[in-house]
């Protein structure tokens, strides 16, 4: 297959946006894309950060404002990794451009700014994802197609999570990422919540109510001068929704994100149990996905080990182990494949109509938090 090139601008050169230069840099590792991706230009206003990209031997365009991309027409993918704060004006931006992109969540500091840029998206003929790249560990695809084969029979519980320790140490510098202001009124969930919606969401678990306990653990941290300064966000956050099904019922939902999980050191899981089987995966334990059914009469969990069986094919040996940047590859693989139309049956990263969903059950649980009572996501 002769792959077509694809020039790729990136806005936000921090932690995200240097994470796809990674990526870029190790593309030969994919057997028969269809798609080239090289980084080829960068915009931040910090400079620091945008001269890290000038090891990227591909990279051209060094710009301090994001305009310089959204206008250049000789990009055909821009790569948009900023503060969630800045997501609005850039992603209705990126649209009205015409230009595909791959957004970063939450997509919107808040469900307002979502549903705006959703509609800025259905008015242009931009192609947009959502990153999330846990569910591209092969134990989660297996775990979601496993769920998705009605092997689970009536389903009764499900639950996604990712948990981490980021913010354990009560001496971390404030960040954007603990502002109101700038990370949003949802907080960890704006953080982590759409890595644990995408899989529920895309099997078409959708809340229709949700009962939000959220955390503020840390409620000050050392600001750029050393004294302390108001850090606002919600730290942990756990939902209990109800998810209606086809029969007289619903069943229960847990979502939990958590920057303060003790224990955790970038965990992400999915679990789906039904009356006739189940699955559970895990991101700290990856070599491994577990499936349960009842085999005689007994209860059964089974570890089966997926290998290093992508959604799209590797020239890695089937046996070695996978990582986080193995699921950055894949995503990206996958977005650029659907891009090119060529993604058939393979799993797809998160559409701008989940993410909008994603943000419904966030918002629900903000509400939920204040009223004390269970909220139902609102269109
Ligand atoms: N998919 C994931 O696993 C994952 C992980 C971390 C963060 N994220 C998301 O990626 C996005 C960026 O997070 P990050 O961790 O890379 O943050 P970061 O703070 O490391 O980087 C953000 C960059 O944006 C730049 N920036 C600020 N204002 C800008 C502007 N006006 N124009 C262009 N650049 C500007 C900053 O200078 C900084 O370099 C967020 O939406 C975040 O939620 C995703």
């Amino acid at each position: 297959m002769t792959a077509e090139p694809v020039r790729i601008g990136v806005v936000g050169a921090g932690l995200m946006g240097k994470e796809l230069a990674g990526v870029c840099g190790r593309w030969s590792q994919l057997v028969d894309h269809p798609s080239a991706p090289q980084v080829v230009a960068v915009a931040d206003p910090n400079r620091s950060a945008r001269d890290w990209f000038r090891q990227v031997p591909t990279v051209e365009t060094f710009a301090d404002d994001w305009r310089a991309l959204v206008d250049d027409d000789s990009l055909d993918v821009l790569y948009l990794a900023v503060p969630h704060n800045l997501h609005e004006e850039l992603y209705i931006a990126a649209a009205d451009a015409g230009r595909d992109f791959l957004a970063e969540k939450p997509f919107g500091i808040d469900l307002h700014a979502a549903e705006r840029i959703v509609a800025a998206i259905d008015a242009s003929p931009s192609f947009v994802r959502v990153s999330s790249e846990f569910p591209f560990y092969p134990g989660a695809l297996k775990a979601y197609a496993y769920a998705r084969s009605g092997a689970l029979g009536e389903v009764l519980d499900v639950r996604s999570a990712f948990q981490h320790s980021s913010d354990i140490d009560r001496g971390k510098a404030i960040n954007w990422k603990r502002r109101v202001e700038t990370c949003g009124e949802i907080g960890v969930m704006g953080d982590l919540g759409l890595h644990v919606a995408h899989i529920p969401l895309r099997l078409g678990f959708r809340p229709e109510s949700v009962y939000g306990l959220l955390d503020n653990v840390v409620t000050e941290r050392p600001g750029p001068d050393g004294s302390m300064v108001a850090c606002d966000t919600w730290d942990n956050a756990l939902l209990a929704c109800r998810v209606p099904t086809d029969r007289d019922r619903s069943f229960t939902m847990l979502w939990e994100t958590r920057r303060i999980a003790p224990g955790q050191m970038n965990s992400w899981s999915f679990e789906a149990l039904g009356m006739d089987g189940g699955v559970r995966f895990s991101t700290r334990n990856p070599a491994v996905v577990q499936r349960f059914s009842i085999k005689d009469g007994e209860q059964v969990w089974e570890d089966v080990q997926p290998g290093h069986a992508s959604a799209w094919p590797s020239i890695t040996g089937g046996i070695f182990e996978f990582g986080f940047g193995d699921a950055l590859l894949q995503m990206w693989a996958s977005y650029l494949a659907e891009r090119a139309g060529s993604l058939g049956d393979r799993f797809g990263t998160v559409t701008p109509g989940e993410a909008l969903d994603a943000h419904r059950v966030f918002a629900a649980a903000v509400r939920s938090q204040e009223s004390g009572r269970a909220e139902m996501p609102r269109a």
